[in-house]
Formats: C-alpha cells, structure tokens, sequence
C-alpha cells in the first residue's frame, strides 16, 4: 500500500505515519527527517537545504525529488510505504505520479488531518524529542511518564527543533497554504481524499485513520510489492 499524509505542520502527520509502521510494517518516509538527518551529518544536500528549512520554507523540488526517488527505490519500501511530508508542491505531486507508474504503482489513499490554526502553533511550539533515541514528546499533550527521563531509552538531554518557533511556525503554515494546500483538488479529482478530524486526542485520530485503512487489508500489503 501506498498512503500519504497530507496536513499543515503539526497536523500529526509525523505521529501517525509512526504509529502505522509500527502496526501495520509500512515504512514511514519522512522527508522533514530525511533533511534533518542530511543537516546534521552535513552532507552537500543538507547544506543545500539548511537555510530553507531553519526560515521555515520549502527546499527546491529538485532535491525532494531526488531525494525520494532514490528512498523508495531500496529495499524495505517493496512492500508500501508512507509519505509523510511529500509531495508538497504541484511539481513533486507530479514527478511522483511518473515514478510510480514507471513501476506499475499508484498512491492508494491520501489522509488529511484537519487542524485548528492557533492549535497548531501550540503543538509545535510545544514538540521536543529525547536526543538520544528521537522519541517525540510534547510539553502539555505527551510528556514523558517521569519528568525528564525518556520514556524509550532513559534519556537525559531532549531537543527541540530550529524552525519550532512561533515566527518560524508562522511562516511554514503560509508556505503550506499557498505551496501545499493547492495540490488538493489534484487528489480529490482523483478520488483518493480521506479527511479525518486531527482536533481529538492522538487515540482518537488513530481510531479514525484505522476504519480508513481497514477495507485495504494493509497487513496483506508487507508481503510485497515491487516498486
Ligand atoms: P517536516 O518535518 O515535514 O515538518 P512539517 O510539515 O512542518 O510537519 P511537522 O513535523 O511539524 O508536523 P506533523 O504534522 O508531522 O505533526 P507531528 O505529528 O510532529 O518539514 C520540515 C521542513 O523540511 C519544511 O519546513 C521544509 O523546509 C522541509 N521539507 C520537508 N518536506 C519537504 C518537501 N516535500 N518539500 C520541500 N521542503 C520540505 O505533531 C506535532 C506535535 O503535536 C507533536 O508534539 C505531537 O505529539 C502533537 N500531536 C500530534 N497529534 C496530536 C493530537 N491529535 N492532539 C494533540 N497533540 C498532538
């Protein structure tokens, strides 16, 4: 199976995409945190998108195209994967049509998680991860269960991420509404829109996103695929 996450940030994209590989073995394939990764062993792709992404703009098609492209091509995406974050653009949206159907594929649903504007600033605002393992937290809605310690791997030091300010939180909602939101009707006129209300607790959301998924069998779909 092929699903994508589509939503403003802090919609829940990254908590969700994360909940389904656990359940169901789709790789989640995050394009924030395959930039990150590339920013933080500063390879030459990491440098090219280093300053788009700490003001809280979209990094150039080519390098999400690219980038992606070479992911889904290995391994452990034969049997589905979750876009999380990508495509953001008309020109992704399009390029990830043509390399999928070079290889037979089309994208199966297309989730949306709707969320309050002035509740998105406070989730982000208020997200930071365990520097150790990545586990995600967030100061009101997911703390870890022992102040300070996290919950995974024992962790002292958490971190949060550059472009989680306000400011920087400000600037990426426009750049989604004028860059990403746009590329709606493009999947609506291709019949693959799921909206789910991403305003109730975490649970509840995952509730929903699991009666979406029930009709499509997605544990059959880890038995493999050829991409
Ligand atoms: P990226 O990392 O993708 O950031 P984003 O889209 O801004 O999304 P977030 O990760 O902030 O939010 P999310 O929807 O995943 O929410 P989450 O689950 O974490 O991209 C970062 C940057 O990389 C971009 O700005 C751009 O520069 C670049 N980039 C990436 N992809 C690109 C592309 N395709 N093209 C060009 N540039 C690209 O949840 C947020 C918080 O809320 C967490 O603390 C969570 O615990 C909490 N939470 C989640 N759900 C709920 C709930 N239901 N109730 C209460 N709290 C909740």
């Amino acid at each position: 199976m092929i699903l994508l996450f589509f939503g403003p940030p802090g919609a829940g994209k990254g908590t969700q995409a994360g909940r389904i590989e656990k359940k169901y073995g789709l790789v989640q394939l995050s394009t924030g945190d395959m930039l990150r990764d590339h920013k933080k062993r500063g390879t030459d792709l990491g440098q090219k998108a280093a300053s788009f992404m700490d003001n809280g703009k979209l990094v150039p098609d080519d390098v999400l195209v690219a980038m992606i492209k070479d992911r889904i091509q290995q391994d452990d995406c034969k049997g589905g994967f979750i876009l999380d974050g990508f495509p953001r653009t008309q020109a992704q949206a399009e390029a990830l049509d043509a390399m999928l159907s070079q290889g037979g594929l089309g994208i199966d649903a297309v989730i949306v998680l709707t969320v309050d504007e002035n509740a998105l600033v406070d989730r982000i605002t208020g997200r930071y991860s365990c520097a150790d393992c990545g586990a995600g937290y967030h100061e009101h809605f997911s703390p870890p269960k022992a102040e300070g310690i996290c919950d995974q791997c024992g962790g002292h030091t958490f971190t949060r991420r550059a472009d989680d300010t306000e400011e920087k939180v400000r600037t990426r909602l426009q750049e989604y509404h004028d860059k990403t939101a746009p590329l709606l009707p493009f999947y609506q006129g291709k019949g693959l829109i799921q909206t789910v209300d991403g305003m109730g607790p975490i649970e509840e959301v995952a509730v929903a996103i699991d009666t979406i998924l029930a009709p499509f069998n997605v544990q059959g779909a880890k038995q493999g695929r050829a991409v």
